[in-house]
């Protein structure tokens, strides 16, 4: 086990992750308003069997044994997300001292139990209400969320360390508004270009108020992962450039650089679209950031189409997760460097894993070999890139337990944790087993 981490430096940290509205449930309780997964999850077709957050794990009614376990795992760090319509109903106007609470009571008892409470400002779920006055293509939702930062931040401000503004704004904005295949549920390529400058503006202004009441660790979790060409075709070499362009730098680039991508720009012209950039904002989103988060599932090779300009994904006949992913490892230690050559900034792995068709329970155990060995395949990954010279400060597996994966709904299971959705009984799976072990050798 030990060569696994062989290269990390002492102070390397590991942790777990979940998401508000993927694990909470409680989805009318205390004053909280609907969000946009509310929503979309009762429209129908869009979650697989129909499934919703209503419930999910419980862990609104569960979270002092949940961050029991958790402690239990033996890890540094706990990575959650608060639930914007929870603490500040209808996105606007003052917190809702009920909801709040319930973070401020999360945040105590992990403190208590020894772990760092890591927190992502915005996991997905906009209230519905700012959906409804135009959502992330309208700007002004951009300084909703500042807004929201600083009312997150007068209660928790004081306990919490390390703050993360948005998660994967790829997926909020193309997945959201592009193929509407996330809440919002909206198609429109035009407003996902809209979306990804004000999610980036979002992120910036909310750095900017954090900065000010003193926050010192600060970032922005992006999902990635490498885009390779099917061949030396310059057609097919064309489709990796784009993918890396949508994927990759246009986020990066403003985020480190201070500018747009110039090919990516030009891309944007040719559908007729634009990045609706006012003068200033890309000083405030380029407002340096402590860390980036890095998501890392899998990597991709392009193949261009006979549409023009249209490209798609073609698989290497490599193992794949339950969700169809490729397991590459080695994709994430070619990422990893290249972030540190590129952009340079510190990286911590917020979220890594897979979903496999766990079998159930057995005397009390899973065995999830398969998560076992995709774990381990990257943590020697992100090892190696250590090596190689990435500055990465640790890593939190995703998931502590499973939860509702989206427009998966239940069916798709990424926990280390099995959750039994009639009883909410909680079994560390094999792969948690293992995790904690990997983190007890690597502290020796
Ligand atoms: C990421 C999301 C996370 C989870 C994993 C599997 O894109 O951030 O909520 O769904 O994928």
């Amino acid at each position: 086990m030990s060569d696994v981490t062989a290269g990390l430096p002492a102070d390397f940290f590991w942790g777990v992750a979940t998401s508000a509205y993927q694990i909470e449930g409680a989805y009318d309780e205390d004053g909280r308003t609907l969000s946009i997964w509310d929503t979309f999850s009762r429209r129908p077709g869009a979650v697989a069997n129909g499934e919703n957050g209503d419930v999910a794990c419980d862990h609104y009614h569960r979270m002092p044994s949940d961050v029991a376990m958790i402690a239990r795992l033996g890890v540094d760090k706990y990575r959650f997300s608060v639930s914007w319509p929870r603490v500040q109903p209808g996105g606007r106007g003052p917190v809702n001292a009920k909801g709040m609470d319930f973070y401020s009571r999360l945040v105590d008892e992990l403190l208590e139990k020894g772990v760092d409470p890591w927190l992502t400002l915005y996991h997905w779920d906009l209230p519905q209400e700012l959906e409804d006055a135009g959502g992330w293509p309208h700007r002004d939702t951009a300084y909703r969320f500042a807004e929201f930062a600083g009312v997150v931040h007068d209660a928790l401000g004081d306990r919490v360390p390390t703050w993360t503004t948005l998660n994967e704004p790829w997926c909020s904005a193309m997945l959201g508004y592009d193929t509407g295949r996330h809440a919002p549920g909206r198609k429109n390529f035009g407003e996902a270009m809209r979306a990804t400058h004000h999610l980036l503006l979002a992120h910036g202004l909310a750095v900017q108020e954090l900065r000010a009441r003193g926050v010192a660790s600060l970032g922005i979790t992006l999902n990635m992962g490498t885009h390779s060409p099917a061949s030396d075709d310059p057609r097919d070499v064309d489709a990796a450039r784009r993918a890396d362009g949508f994927g990759t730098r246009i986020y990066m680039d403003p985020l480190v650089h201070g500018r747009y991508p110039e090919d990516v720009l030009v891309d944007i012209a040719a559908r007729g679209a634009e990045i609706p950039v006012r003068s200033g904002d890309l000083e405030i989103i380029s407002t340096p950031i402590d860390v980036v988060g890095v998501n890392y599932y899998t990597s991709h090779v392009h193949k261009a189409t006979d549409d023009a300009g249209a490209s798609e994904v073609v698989s290497q006949g490599r193992p794949v997760t339950a969700m169809g992913w490729e397991i590459v490892p080695e994709g994430f230690t070619a990422l990893l460097l290249r972030l540190q050559q590129d952009y340079g900034v510190p990286m911590v792995i917020t979220e890594n894993g897979a979903a496999f068709d766990d079998l159930d329970v057995e005397d009390g155990f899973v065995a999830d070999v398969d998560r076992v060995e995709y774990l381990r395949s990257h943590v020697a990954a992100v090892a190696a890139a250590v090596r190689g010279g990435a500055d990465v400060r640790g890593y939190l597996a995703w998931s502590l337990m499973d939860n509702f994966e989206w427009g998966y709904g239940y069916d798709k299971r990424f926990g280390i944790v099995r959750v039994d959705y009639v009883t909410q009984e909680r079994t560390l799976k094999q792969s948690a087993q293992w995790y904690r072990e990997l983190i007890a050798q690597a502290r020796r």
